[in-house]
Parts: C-alpha cells; sequence; structure tokens
C-alpha cells in the first residue's frame, strides 16, 4: 500500500477502504507517514467528506492507536457525556453525581479548558483538595463503590487523533464534519463507556455555529456510535449566551451545588435534567426520557444527588465541606458590577466574548501554559428576554488580577445587545439525534 494512491483515491472522491484507513492510521501515528502527506489526505477529506463507514473505520483505527480503558470490571451499562464546548457549562459537575445516584455508574474522563470555555477538571480543581490522579484500577474502584470517579485524559488516549488533530489545527482542516467526529468519538471509544450522550452546543459560544452544522456533526458521531456498537444520542443545545449565570472555575463549582440543591439556574437545571434523562434511556436504565427525569428530580428532592456529590468529592481528596460552605472555595479579591448606561430587553449576548472576559480575568488559558486563577471569573445577572434599567447590574466580576479589567469591562458591556421590546428567551434545545 502507498499514502500516495490513498490520497489520490480520495482526491477523487473514492471511498477508503477499512485496510487502506488502518494504514494511514498506523503510518501517521508511528510516524512512517509524514506530516505533508497526512495533510494533503485532510484537506481531500475535508473537500470529499467521508461515508459513514469510512468514518467509522477512521474512528475506530484512532481510538485503538494507544491506551484503552477496561471498564469490564464495572457492573451494569456505563455511561459517559460529552459537550462540545460551551461557555458556563457546568453541566458535567452536576449530571456525574445525578446520574450516579440514580444507579447508573458513571466513568468520566475529562480535559481542561483552552481559549473561551472551560474545562472539568480545572472546575473541580477549585475544590480544595480534590484530585484526578487515580490509576485505572482506583478509577473502577472508585465507580463501583460510589457511582462515579472523574479522571484526567492523558496523551495515551487516541494519540492518533491528538498528532491528527495538531496538524488540522495547522492546516485549515478543523471544521470537517467528518474529522471532528471521529476526533471526538475515538476518544469516547476509547474511553470505555458502553452509552454515549453528546451535548452538542450550536450557537455563538460554540464551535458550530449553524444549527444545520450542529444536527449533521450530531448525526455523524450517532452513526459512529451505532456502527461501532455503542449507544448513542446527540442533544443539540443552544450556547446563544452562557449556560447557567457562573463563568469562572469555583463559582461554576458553587453553581453546580446551588443546581444539586434545586437552587440553581433555571436554564442549567433544565438542560441537566434533560442530557440527565437521556444518559438513563440510553443505558435502558428507564424507559422513556419522561420516565427518566421523574427519577432525577426525585434524587435531586430527597438529597440523594447532592449526597452522592459530597462522597464523590471526599472519595477524591475533596473537602466535602465545600457542599455546605461554598466560602471554603478559592475566593477572590474584589467584585466589581458591570452596568450598561441604557435600558431596555436583553436581546443577545455574545457567549464567546464573556468566555474570552472570563479568561482575560484569569479563569482560562490563552495558550495550553497558561496559569490560571480558580477563583476568579464573572457572575451574570441578566440573560436574554430580561429587562435592564440604566446602572443596573448586568455582571459581577470577581477580580483578582486587575490589569485587564477595564478592558474586561468594556468588552463585557458591548457583548450584552439590548432592545427596546420585550424579547422571549431562546430555546434551550434544538432536537436530539439518535
Ligand atoms: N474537539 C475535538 O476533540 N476534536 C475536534 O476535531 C474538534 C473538537
Ligand atoms: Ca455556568
Amino acid at each position: 500500500m502507498r499514502m500516495y494512491d490513498i490520497i489520490h483515491k480520495k482526491r477523487d472522491g473514492e471511498s477508503l477502504s477499512k485496510q487502506e484507513i488502518a494504514y494511514v492510521v498506523k503510518g501517521f501515528t508511528e510516524g512512517t507517514i509524514p506530516d505533508y502527506q497526512m495533510s494533503a489526505l485532510a484537506m481531500a477529506i475535508y473537500f470529499r467528506g467521508m461515508s459513514p463507514e469510512e468514518t467509522a473505520e477512521l474512528t475506530l483505527s484512532m481510538a485503538q492507536s494507544g491506551d484503552q480503558i477496561d471498564l469490564s470490571e464495572i457492573a451494569g451499562n456505563k455511561v459517559d457525556k460529552h459537550s462540545t464546548g460551551g461557555v458556563g457549562d457546568t453541566t458535567t459537575l452536576v449530571l456525574l453525581p445525578l446520574v450516579a445516584s440514580v444507579g447508573v455508574p458513571v466513568a468520566k474522563l475529562s480535559g481542561r479548558g483552552l481559549g473561551h470555555t472551560g474545562g472539568t477538571i480545572d472546575k473541580l480543581e477549585a475544590i480544595p483538595g480534590f484530585s484526578i490522579e487515580l490509576s485505572e484500577s482506583q478509577f473502577v474502584d472508585h465507580v463501583n463503590r460510589y457511582g462515579c470517579a472523574l479522571i484526567g485524559q492523558t496523551g495515551t488516549i487516541a494519540p492518533a487523533d491528538k498528532k491528527l488533530y495538531a496538524l488540522r489545527d495547522v492546516t485549515a482542516t478543523v471544521d470537517s464534519i467528518p474529522l471532528i467526529a471521529s476526533s471526538i468519538m475515538s476518544k469516547k471509544i476509547a474511553s470505555g463507556a458502553d452509552s454515549i450522550v453528546l451535548d452538542v452546543k450550536t450557537g455563538d459560544g460554540a464551535f458550530m455555529k449553524t444549527l444545520e452544522g450542529s444536527f449533521d456533526l450530531a448525526k455523524a458521531m450517532v452513526d459512529i456510535g451505532t456502527n461501532i456498537g455503542r449507544n448513542t444520542i446527540g442533544v443539540i443545545s443552544s450556547m446563544d449566551q452562557p449556560l447557567g449565570l457562573a463563568i469562572g472555575n469555583a463559582l461554576e463549582v458553587k453553581e453546580a451545588i446551588d443546581t444539586l440543591r434545586l437552587e440553581g439556574p433555571a436554564d442549567l437545571t433544565e438542560l441537566c435534567l434533560l442530557l440527565g434523562s437521556y444518559m438513563l434511556v440510553a443505558t435502558g436504565h428507564a424507559a422513556d426520557a419522561a420516565a427518566a427525569k421523574q427519577m432525577l428530580k426525585d434524587s435531586l428532592e430527597s438529597g440523594k444527588a447532592l449526597e452522592t456529590f459530597r462522597r464523590f468529592l471526599e472519595a477524591q481528596g475533596g473537602n466535602p465541606a465545600v457542599v455546605d460552605d461554598p466560602s471554603l472555595l478559592p475566593q477572590a479579591k474584589r467584585h466589581v458590577p458591570v452596568v450598561l448606561d441604557r435600558s431596555g430587553y436583553v436581546a443577545s449576548i455574545h457567549a464567546e466574548e464573556v468566555g474570552t472576559c472570563a479568561m482575560l480575568l484569569g479563569a482560562g488559558r490563552e495558550t495550553k501554559e497558561s496559569e490560571i486563577d480558580l477563583a476568579v471569573g464573572i457572575v451574570l445577572h441578566k440573560k436574554i428576554g430580561d429587562q435592564v434599567a440604566a446602572g443596573e447590574p448586568i455582571a459581577t466580576l470577581h477580580v483578582s488580577d486587575e490589569r485587564k479589567l477595564s478592558e474586561v469591562i468594556a468588552r463585557l458591556q458591548a457583548a450584552y445587545v439590548l432592545t427596546d421590546h420585550a424579547q422571549q428567551a431562546p430555546a434551550l434545545v434544538y432536537g436530539v439525534v439518535s
């Protein structure tokens, strides 16, 4: 087999065989296929696309390029949840204990934040003592004992994807649906879950800005899961504004605790109930989404979900007292209100800009090497549809390093668009693909 012929074939719009795809992934991972040939193939895929069968083969080959987590020692149907990335997306912190509390094991591998989006590991590390350093056998043991556990996703999971993503990033081939779908799903498949629920974000703050692109991506990922024998459900949810009210690591931990107490923001609570209910449906734990939602609501109301969170934190070294006293979380030096000089109704909030503002305050990383401040971030007081009076705070900044404060205030003010007419809150979920 020759890489030249494979590039030629895809350039002309033909389908690649299972053997050809396996040859490419192996050669590229081992370094026998050079970056320039892989770049040419990625560009040919960008223009010509891939069939669902080719995409599933690419996913499987990349999943098998490194370590694969063996969860067979955990009884039951293990479920994973993945978000394509948003601003202030606090769902994982709520869903992990919530779903575990009704008896569905959650074994989660997560990442750190980059750019305008946050990462679950950073958020959990805001809890004093919490550690993601568990061995694979401890990880399995914790899920069996406490119902859920979370570790960091290392470079030994799907190394082929890691290398290909870095190449796509510099060759303008990131935004290809078969390449994105196989990239995300290769890591999910290698992480070992039997069932996968995908939260595909759409809108200004999301990776996929259009509804059509988001549905296509969800369908491509559900097709891969189905092809490979994992129950997969895709939910297309709105990132037209940040989710919930808090953006920033410790602030989002507090928001998750509030939500587990049924005192959290309505949109975050609703999305967690919806994603959670599909996690129960995907694992066969509930007959339908309505029955599943009731089980989850009961767990929130009885305090069981909050208790599961407490035990999960304690098991991974975190101080469980933060659940009753969130002031034990890192606190910023100053709170700075942000106001507008006009009144009206909030028509839109540029989610990506709000994410960038949080990053500039130190809550997120500008580059992989940046140090972050777990205490800082933004708490919004106004969301789409709310009425605002001139001089009334739209948000409070939690600040420690003031160097970029005036820039952040100006950018946050500009991220809010007001109108004179009453506005409806936007849809939270646009559809479900299964
Ligand atoms: N996230 C991924 O993991 N891979 C992509 O290709 C895009 C987003
Ligand atoms: Ca939030």
